[in-house]
């Protein structure tokens, strides 16, 4: 999308975004691999048509809007958060969609990034439509609202988001009796995150070790889904040690392994309703954790929770492979002050938000290195 120049976008007009905004975050978690958008086709200040994207394979933000909107969409101004897609998909291309109904001037809040989507903007412009991207700020919250689908689009990749549970002196193992410690970490409140967390996310993911230590379910519980499906459990299983009786596996788990494990094991897991998949493997002889979000991608998987042990949560920081950190700190537990344990206290995070759930505190980072948002001059 190359940069408009003017007209500059109104009061108004900003109203309507923040609303198109709210749109594409009512559908949040619906959409993947598609992006979540909203659309507001408006004249003046009164909105004739709205709509959000609806689920893959069905119609786009744009298209919904305009069927609302009718014949008043002629000669109005569509307000959408990502640039309309100018090429034939699963279905076809906005742009054409928006020339058709006869809107005369099109506001834009993110450009579209995806090579294969992109140049929907001027494909408008071309055929005299006035188009111009918003103000800074609906980009930024465009871009935190996508940021699994601009992941996938920009480096082949889901989203990542790494959440730890640790006692206030850094273990991440309960006190209590048994090898793997008790239960639970931290308290409901904090728990009660995690499933809103796994509420917003494709796939959770986590290690064998948990699965073997644990026997986790991973899924949301607890808080309401609405129209989300349930996240698809992922476990990084170089050995295939997951057993067939795992919870994981009855809700139809993702086992990412090596080529050579497990044989005699892997038709019992199928049978119990996992896909094992075979993933090439690093230097250090596991599962390569890159390798593996590309096999996410490829299922359509744009956001992850990763919600591993100690020795997956090293690797996948060690990669640089996590956008998000959320550390639960259980005030309550544990002794002494808080103390690093992992490679991200090093350098190279910054907190974002630090808040309380319960007797816990819930700790979030972002590498300083997060891609930034596109200037309207980049745009
Ligand atoms: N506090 C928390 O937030 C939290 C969360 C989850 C679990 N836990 C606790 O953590 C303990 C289990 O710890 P854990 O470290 O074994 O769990 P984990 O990190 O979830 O699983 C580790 C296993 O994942 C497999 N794996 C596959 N590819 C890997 C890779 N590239 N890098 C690292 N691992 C890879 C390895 O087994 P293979 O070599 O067989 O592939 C490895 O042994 C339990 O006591 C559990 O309760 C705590």
């Amino acid at each position: 999308m190359t940069a408009a120049t003017t007209p500059t976008v109104d009061a108004t007009e900003r109203a309507h975004l923040a609303r198109a905004l709210a749109l594409a975050t009512s559908v949040r978690g619906t959409t993947s691999p598609n992006p979540a958008v909203g659309c507001v086709i408006a004249r003046g200040d009164r909105i004739v048509g709205e709509g959000a994207t609806r689920p893959p394979g069905s119609a786009h933000a744009e298209v919904v809007a305009l069927g609302a909107a009718g014949e008043q969409a002629r000669g109005a101004t569509a307000h959408i958060t990502l640039e309309p897609c100018a090429h034939h998909g699963r279905t076809p291309p906005c742009t054409d969609a928006l020339l058709a109904a006869g809107v005369t001037r099109v506001v834009i809040a993110h450009p579209d990034p995806n090579p294969t989507a992109s140049g929907g903007a001027d494909a408008l412009r071309a055929a005299g439509i006035e188009v111009v991207l918003g103000p800074e700020v609906f980009r930024a919250a465009v871009a935190d609202e996508l940021a699994g689908f601009l992941s996938l689009v920009g480096r082949g990749r889901p989203h990542v988001t790494l959440k730890l549970a640790q006692t206030v002196d850094g273990s991440l193992v309960a006190p209590g009796d048994g090898p793997g410690g008790g239960r639970w970490i931290t308290g409901p409140a904090a728990r009660r995150a995690v499933h809103r967390w796994r509420a917003s996310v494709d796939a959770v993911l986590v290690g064998s070790g948990t699965v073997v230590s644990d026997d986790p379910g991973l899924d949301v519980r607890d808080v309401p889904l609405g129209r989300r499906q349930q996240p698809r459990p992922v476990v990084l299983d170089g050995r295939l040690r997951t057993p067939p009786t795992a919870k994981v596996v009855a809700r139809g788990a993702l086992l990412l392994t090596r080529a050579d494990a497990g044989r005699s094991v892997r038709a019992a897991l199928t049978e119990a309703g996992a896909q094992v998949i075979d993933v090439p493997t690093g230097v250090d002889g596991k599962v390569d954790p890159a390798a593996a979000l590309r096999v996410l991608a490829v299922h359509g998987i744009a956001t992850v929770l990763a919600e591993p042990g100690a020795k997956l949560a090293h690797t996948l920081l060690g990669a640089g492979l996590v956008d998000r950190l959320v550390r639960h700190v259980a005030l309550g537990t544990g002794a002494g002050p808080p103390r690093p344990v992992l490679d991200e206290d090093a350098d190279g995070w910054r907190t974002v938000r630090v808040g309380g759930a319960g007797a816990d505190l819930i700790w979030e980072r972002v590498p300083v290195t997060r891609p930034a948002v596109p200037t309207e001059r980049q745009a």
